[in-house]
């Protein structure tokens, strides 16, 4: 039912601020922003590869999406998946018992969107979508690979997610964590909390840029925090509005 992950929900102070690292540094390019009324949000899509990055202003201060920014600051919000029938998918799931946010679909930047509630998936937001049929997404210089979801029990969840949302397995090598997803596409990789600094939930997000080079005289020009390898390199979260961000040159190093 879920063919990909369509987008990566970021909260941010000020739109305008955010552009300046996602668009204009990043250099992902702005496909849509509008203000979703009933999320309290002025919502921004950016282009990311096959995956979009959603940052999220609040422009009321009783949203959820205030609520987040004044308990945990920038960062890491909410994580969506593509289905072509969204209003299906939230039908089979509550008929399986699952809780959730949205029993309908509603109008959301996305297209027709609904949320299930947290506690269905481990303590993250996951958002169902359905997007108006659109042309090909326009090339980015750096695209989405893998969101990062610290856990008590990797396997456990991944077992959770598969079941929930169909997505397919990604063998790799042993150990406890598991992964999830589309290789080349995005995927899902779910490591001990006790890896990620105890943290639990959504963590970290890595993007691929094959013009590395050229990403990092772009991130050096704008004064951006970071630590650069050969290879890769990982952006310091008060450059890139709270999100841990791992940029590397390959799919797979
Ligand atoms: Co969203």
């Amino acid at each position: 039912m879920i063919s990909k992950i369509h987008h990566v929900g970021i909260v941010v102070e000020k739109l305008d601020h955010a552009y300046a690292f996602w668009r204009d540094t990043l250099g992902l390019p702005l496909l849509r922003e509008a203000e979703i009324p009933d999320q309290g949000v002025r919502a921004a899509l950016l282009g990311a590869g096959d995956s979009e990055v959603e940052l999220l202003e609040p422009v009321r201060s009783d949203s959820g999406v205030a609520r987040f920014l004044a308990k945990r600051g920038e960062g890491l919000h909410h994580l969506c998946f593509e289905t072509p029938d969204v209003a299906g998918a939230l039908s089979a799931l509550r008929g399986h018992g699952v809780a959730l946010l949205d029993a309908a679909p509603r109008d959301g930047l996305a297209g027709r969107v609904g949320f299930l509630h947290p506690t269905a998936s481990h303590g993250v937001l996951v958002e169902l979508a359905t997007p108006p049929r659109s042309a090909a997404p326009p090339e980015s210089p750096v695209r989405l690979k893998r969101l990062v979801i610290g856990c008590t029990d990797p396997q456990a969840v991944a077992r959770t997610y598969q079941q929930l949302f169909g997505l397919p397995e990604v063998e790799i090598n042993g150990g406890p964590r598991g992964m999830l997803g589309w290789v080349g596409g995005g995927t899902l990789l779910m490591v001990p909390a006790a890896e990620v600094g105890g943290m639990q939930g959504m963590v970290a997000l890595s993007m691929v840029a094959p013009e590395l080079r050229a990403l990092v005289s772009r991130l050096e020009d704008a004064g951006t925090k970071m630590l650069v390898g050969a290879a890769e390199l990982t952006v310091e979260p008060e450059s890139s509005h709270g999100v841990h961000l791992h940029i590397s040159r390959y799919h797979f190093p």
